[in-house]
């Protein structure tokens, strides 16, 4: 993958879900362009090949792994600090690790899954870092959002879909949650330099929706033939976490690396507020 960046040596860059799709190719272009790479993944076993094949691939010998089930609270917080047991400074952070699920399940905090990985995960993880990012400044994040945050809305009745629950509708809310979080964070940070960003990188052929059986793994296939390769959907990635073009832009949304509208819901200055306070919560903070 092509970047106009090549300054990123002895930059320490976190990429989540990094052992497939669109966080692996992240995670190799950033290596490529020379950072220190820390993979989070939650299998010991894919982090460790990964790193393998990153380190062949681009000849860096800077890449390392944590492990952590993103979904669950307390392995963030053990993530955070085995962080700060071997690195004192994190200057890009990419949450991109999210799925959906078809069927409503729990994580093993008791939260609905989609909530808890796609939009707790990114609130949770980048609050226990944001002190040693702000003392790494000017660092950036990026947060993995996607198209479906269109015509999504927060349901502050009933978050985590106990209610009623169709995936869609939670996959889409907690895509427009990842949005709301960026735009709530960067207003947070004013002043700092830190940027925060999020982005939707297209319709990618990754094994997302793997969790839910062989028939939408079939669907998924079949529609892979209508999708970007996961190094297309991963340029936006790379740019907004690497690229000079961006430097000191934040509270924006991406797509095909240009500056794009969000969903008018996710400008509602109000709703981000009470998303970030139910949010800090729920995650304890
Ligand atoms: N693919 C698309 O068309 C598309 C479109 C819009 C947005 N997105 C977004 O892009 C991001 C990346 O998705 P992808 O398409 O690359 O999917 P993917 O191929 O399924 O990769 C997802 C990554 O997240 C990791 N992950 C999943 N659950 C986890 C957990 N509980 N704890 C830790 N890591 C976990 C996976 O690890 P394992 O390898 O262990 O499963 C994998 O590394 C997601 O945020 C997704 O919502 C994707």
């Amino acid at each position: 993958m092509q970047s106009s960046n090549t300054a990123m040596h002895g930059k320490n860059c976190m990429v989540t879900g990094a052992t497939a799709g669109i966080g692996e190719v992240t995670a190799q272009a950033l290596a490529r362009m020379g950072a220190d790479v820390i993979l989070v993944g939650r299998s010991q076993q894919k982090c460790a090949n990964t790193v393998t094949r990153i380190k062949e691939k681009t000849g860096n010998s800077s890449v390392e792994y944590l492990l952590a089930d993103l979904s669950s609270q307390a392995q963030i917080r053990e993530l955070v600090a085995q962080f700060h047991n071997r690195y004192d400074r994190l200057d890009v952070l990419v949450n991109n690790a999210g799925g959906a699920f078809i069927w409503r399940q729990e994580s093993v905090g008791g939260i609905e899954m989609t909530f808890a990985l796609n939009h707790l995960n990114y609130f949770l993880l980048t609050n226990l870092l944001l002190d040693t990012i702000k003392n790494s400044s000017p660092a950036r994040i990026v947060n993995v959002s996607s198209n479906s945050h269109y015509g999504a809305n927060i349901n502050f009745e009933d978050l985590e879909g106990k209610r009623k629950y169709w995936w869609n509708t939670a996959y889409g809310q907690s895509k427009l949650a990842n949005v709301m979080f960026t735009y709530e964070l960067a207003r947070r940070l004013e002043g700092t330099s830190v940027t925060v960003n999020a982005l939707n990188p297209g319709f990618v052929a990754t094994d997302i929706g793997k969790n839910n059986g062989w028939y939408t793994r079939l669907i998924l296939w079949f529609l892979r033939l209508w999708a970007l390769t996961p190094q297309e959907g991963a340029r936006t990635n790379v740019y907004l976490a690497s690229s000079h073009e961006v430097e000191g832009v934040t509270g924006k949304y991406f797509f095909k690396e240009k500056q794009v509208e969000s969903d008018p819901a996710s400008y509602d200055l109000e709703a981000a507020r009470r998303l970030w306070e139910v949010s800090a919560e729920m995650v304890g903070i």
